[in-house]
């Protein structure tokens, strides 16, 4: 697809997209291409199982970069507030509250443990409104699908996730999808924000409108009406059969898509399979008030915790994805290319990616590629 040249890191934090908390900088000058931009502080929170080894991988690589990056480490595990409320523990709430950007590991959600998903709290706590994915395919690691570069956009704070339930009689329930004008139309702003900024030429809404008159309807109503302040991406609709069914005949017709909660959910997974997992896509939670978490999608990986075997490049990936959105294009692009040239070199891979090589051994390669650029 042709794509439309790179806009300023100015222009890419403007609008609903996160404007960096640069209140605590240690720099004083501004910002041009011969200096070092100003230190950022984020709040990292490592999370279980292989997530503390993964973080510190990303660390490692960071600091091999020189990305302007001050991490604040926080662990999060659901406390009973006052009230009786679950929540996330002050000192991780206050630290994003001030950083307004984090980076997660998977978290592990015991099963009977009595409080919600942690990351469920996280995403209400923040009001994390848009989940992104971008899933591009990676050059040396194989698929059934080549050239696959779309992201989706899904909306995360209704729909059919409303957890509106209730049993009307004995053998017969009802679950209320809800939709409001507000959510939509600030999920089509950011797509088409998000579009603009990142070079991209194609706004796709996904639907049921057809069926789901009222609330699909009001949703496509919405799209509809932002693509009118955006003419210079092109916006089509498509139901949601359609796009499954060209999904897997011809992913590369597709740029970004949009798409309410439910929807969402499971065409970013099969997005993902696409380019070969949640091993390696990568995933950002925008919030309202600035606030966005980047996350690795798969989980704690408890059979291969603390074994120096999990592979880091989704969270890496994920903290690449935070370096853009905080206008530090140079630093991600670096990191990014030295990530995808030592899986394409296919000489040091974690075993998952089909090579024998450990965690801190793939994090090294990584870290040599990045110093061998400067
Ligand atoms: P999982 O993703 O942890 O593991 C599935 C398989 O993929 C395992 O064989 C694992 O070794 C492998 N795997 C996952 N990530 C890997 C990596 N980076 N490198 C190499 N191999 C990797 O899924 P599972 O077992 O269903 O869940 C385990 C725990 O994780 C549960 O407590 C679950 O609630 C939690 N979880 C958390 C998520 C999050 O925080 N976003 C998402 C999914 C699960």
């Amino acid at each position: 697809a042709v794509r439309r040249p790179a806009v300023s890191a100015a222009s890419f934090t403007r609008g609903v997209s996160t404007q960096p908390d640069t209140s605590c900088n240690t720099h004083t000058h501004t910002h041009t291409h011969n200096l070092t931009p100003p230190m950022q502080t984020v709040t990292l929170i490592p999370g279980d199982g292989i997530g503390p080894e993964i973080s510190s991988a990303v660390m490692k690589i960071f600091e091999a970069a020189k990305a302007p990056i001050r991490w604040e480490e926080r662990n999060v595990t659901a406390i009973k507030g006052p009230g009786g409320r679950w929540m996330i523990p002050p000192d991780a709430k206050e630290s994003m509250d001030r950083s307004k950007i984090g980076l997660k590991g998977p978290l592990k959600t015991p099963i009977a443990a009595g409080h919600p998903s942690m990351n469920l709290l996280l995403r209400k706590t923040f009001d994390l409104y848009a989940n992104v994915r971008p899933c591009v395919s990676i050059e040396g690691y194989k698929t059934p699908y080549t050239d696959v570069n779309l992201v989706t956009i899904r909306e995360n704070t209704e729909g059919e996730y409303s957890g509106i339930e209730h049993v009307i009689v004995d053998g017969v329930v009802q679950s209320i999808k809800l939709i409001t004008e507000d959510a939509s139309r600030r999920i089509a702003e950011y797509a088409f924000e998000y579009a603009r900024n990142n070079q991209r030429t194609s706004v796709t809404a996904v639907h049921k409108a057809n069926i789901m008159r009222m609330s699909d309807g009001l949703f496509l109503r919405k799209c509809r009406e932002v693509a009118e302040n955006y003419k210079d991406i092109k916006f089509t609709e498509m139901y949601l059969d359609t796009v499954c069914l060209n999904m897997v005949q011809d992913p590369t017709q597709f740029d970004v898509l949009v798409m309410p909660n439910l929807y969402g959910d499971i065409l970013s997974d099969l997005c993902a399979g696409l380019i070969g997992g949640l091993g390696v896509t990568p995933s950002g939670n925008i919030g309202a008030n600035g606030v966005a978490i980047f996350e690795s999608v798969h989980g704690t990986a408890p059979d291969i915790a603390g074994l120096d075997m999990a592979n880091p490049t989704a969270l890496l990936l994920s903290a690449v994805m935070m370096l853009r959105h905080m206008g530090l294009h140079d630093y991600g692009n670096k990191i990014q290319t030295a990530c995808f040239d030592t899986i394409r070199d296919k000489k040091v891979l974690t075993k998952d990616l089909g090579g024998n090589s450990k965690c801190s051994e793939f994090t090294a390669e990584i870290c040599r590629r990045i110093q061998d650029m400067a």
